[in-house]
């Protein structure tokens, strides 16, 4: 990890759908074998930004290099870069393996060579043996693994994701991002990744772009995003925040973070609810009224009761400056 190569530079990437709607300039580096996520709420510019990547959108104004060189006039076929949508985007009247080959077909790959491939990236995804299935005869996950499979056996050089497993119930969403973690790494695949889920972004990513409302707000790791956010939206954005105003700024506290002393004085405890291994305690700082949350493990909770008088305090916090921006 020490000399990362920077493969893909966005530079000043504009495209405007109408005055207030589109990405006005956005520049952000993707390393080589690197998975970046662009997480943020639906509306932000996430797909936007994907489809000019992957040419599908002309831009107003801006680059787009790939290993140097600016691709940003070729149209989509001749883009180093393959997509994944939202859907499961297979050729229905297509088998699996009719679904592998038409890229390959069109790219005049030879007979052994396509089917070589194929069945290697069939093995990859666990769907080898479904070939001549149709996509009606496959669950949600599995024609996301063949689309997945589809997309990588193309052998782009960025492969761009948009909310692919977003239609995916709970359990398979899971098990798919460790299959996404795992393929990427055997395969040291470089992968642009969009989701508006955070806790998805989190599992998954090298690095995460935060956006909203087309700004990248702050691009790091997902420790450093999570421990030193840089701002209120980023903040609030990616898991669960206490803000506590102090001298006109805001020290944003994780309810993990806070700490509670029974018999105290300076709150009142609101409400206590087990979470399993954790409990989620809502308490109100009298002299405020604010509202805070504290996860307690549950060793450390059992004596805390609704009403119960308490002090808190706190380990670790990051100071922000309440954002003038709506
Ligand atoms: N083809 C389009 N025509 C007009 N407006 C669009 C188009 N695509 C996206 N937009 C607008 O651009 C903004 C960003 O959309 P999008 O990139 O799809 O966001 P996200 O993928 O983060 O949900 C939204 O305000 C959306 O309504
Ligand atoms: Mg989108």
């Amino acid at each position: 990890m020490s000399e990362k190569k920077v493969r893909l530079q966005i530079r000043h990437l504009k495209k405007m759908f109408s005055a207030h709607e589109g990405v006005e300039d956005i520049s952000f580096d993707v390393y080589d074998h690197e998975l970046l996520t662009l997480l943020g709420p639906s509306g932000c510019g996430k797909t936007t930004i994907l489809r000019c990547i992957g040419g599908f959108h002309a831009l107003d104004a801006g680059q787009i290099l790939l290993d140097g060189k600016d691709i940003s006039g070729l149209p989509p076929e001749q883009r180093p870069t393959n997509m994944v949508f939202q859907g499961y985007n297979l050729w229905p009247h297509m088998s699996v393996m009719g679904n592998m080959e038409f890229a390959l077909k069109l790219k005049k790959v030879p007979e052994e060579e396509r089917k070589r491939r194929i069945h290697q990236m069939l093995e990859l995804v666990h769907m080898d043996g479904m070939e001549k299935k149709y996509p009606s005869q496959l669950s949600g996950g599995q024609q996301q693994r063949v689309a997945i499979a589809r997309a990588l056996v193309q052998q782009p050089s960025v492969l761009l994701m948009d909310e692919p497993f977003s239609a995916l119930d709970a359990k398979i969403r899971a098990s798919m991002r460790d299959e996404l973690r795992r393929i990427q790494q055997e395969t040291e695949l470089t992968i642009i990744f969009v989701t508006h889920d955070q806790e998805e972004a989190m599992a998954i990513s090298d690095r995460i772009a935060v956006i909203h409302q087309g700004v990248i707000q702050q691009i790091d790791t997902p420790a450093e995003i999570y421990n030193h956010p840089k701002s209120m939206f980023v903040a609030s954005f990616i898991g669960d925040m206490n803000f506590i105003p102090e001298n006109g700024k805001y020290r944003a506290v994780r309810p993990e973070d806070m700490i509670l002393k029974q018999n105290g004085s300076q709150g009142e405890i609101l409400s206590v609810m087990m979470l399993g291994h954790y409990a989620r305690i809502r308490f109100r700082d009298n002299a405020t009224g604010q509202e805070y949350k504290a996860f307690l493990p549950k060793e450390n909770s059992q004596a805390y009761r609704t009403g119960m008088r308490i002090d808190y305090t706190y380990e670790h916090f990051v100071e922000l400056n309440q954002e003038t921006q709506a």
